[in-house]
């Protein structure tokens, strides 16, 4: 695959390209932990054997179809007790950069599925694995993995999965949706850096999936309807319910879909 990165000030500025290896995620913890990495470093991999996605799930990509990549983020700035605003601001660049890329098909919104599952038409486009360094009550570095399908058009039965090349009907050129999507994580990353809080808490607020309808949810194997009404400080889930206001961390609930 031939890469230039050409339109950010720092994001892939230093690339890194591997035709196949376990784990981008892995490979940019090593590399953490044996250098120094630029800022903004990015590893981008052809293919990964053994990708690695949310709750230990795997990542399966097609080989040489999609963009499976990890950016290198010197993070120290954020407390570790702000890490979820990082989440927020990394679901918004790459649904920013793929509702740019489906604009003219207004039945194509981008939604994010808290926390930061990215969905096209009820299914899942992309996925996002965030692993940070911590140092005291700071963050070090952030692993961003992020993996897009582009141009994968068959996905295991019972995956609800699509790309662009399905909703778009159209072959992607998978240089050019690269650098879209750095450009624009760049740009939010920097608002994060400018601690613009509240203005990313809104935006993610507008993408997100199922925010104030009332939906089907499964806790403990119980099916209940609720409605999202926002996130608390921590990325917890607000949620108004027949039992009153709940609060949800990460995995404690599924959405039924
Ligand atoms: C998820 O939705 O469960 C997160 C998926 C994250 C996949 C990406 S692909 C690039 C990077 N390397 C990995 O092993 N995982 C992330």
């Amino acid at each position: 695959m031939e890469i230039k990165v050409n339109n950010t000030f720092f994001t892939g500025k230093f690339l890194l390209y591997l035709p196949s290896v376990d784990s981008t995620n892995n490979y940019a913890k090593n590399y953490i932990a044996k250098s120094s990495p630029i800022d903004g470093t990015v590893i981008l991999a052809d293919e990964q054997f053994a990708g690695r996605g949310q709750s230990g799930n795997i990542w399966l990509s097609e080989a040489g179809k999609n963009l499976t990549f990890s950016i290198i983020y010197q993070t120290s700035f954020l407390l570790a007790t702000e890490q979820f605003y990082l989440n927020m601001a990394v679901s918004l660049g790459i649904s920013a950069a793929l509702a740019s890329i489906l604009q003219p098909d207004s039945d194509l919104s981008v939604k994010i599925k808290w926390p930061n599952d990215i969905y096209v038409l009820n299914k899942k486009i992309a996925g996002i694995l965030i692993e940070n360094t911590i140092s005291g009550i700071h963050l070090k570095h952030s692993v961003i993995g992020i993996g897009l399908n582009v141009n994968q058009e068959l996905f295991q039965d019972g995956i609800k999965a699509t790309s662009l090349q399905n909703v778009k009907k159209q072959n992607q050129d998978r240089n050019t949706v690269l650098n879209k999507l750095l450009e624009s994580v760049e740009k939010y990353f920097l608002l994060l850096k400018e601690r613009k809080f509240e203005r990313l808490k809104s935006e993610y607020i507008e993408y997100l999936f199922r925010y104030n309808i009332v939906s089907a949810y499964k806790k403990d194997e119980i099916v209940f309807s609720g409605k999202i009404i926002g996130i608390d400080v921590i990325g917890n889930l607000q949620m108004e319910t027949e039992n009153g206001l709940l609060q949800f961390g990460f995995k404690e609930i599924s959405f039924v879909i």
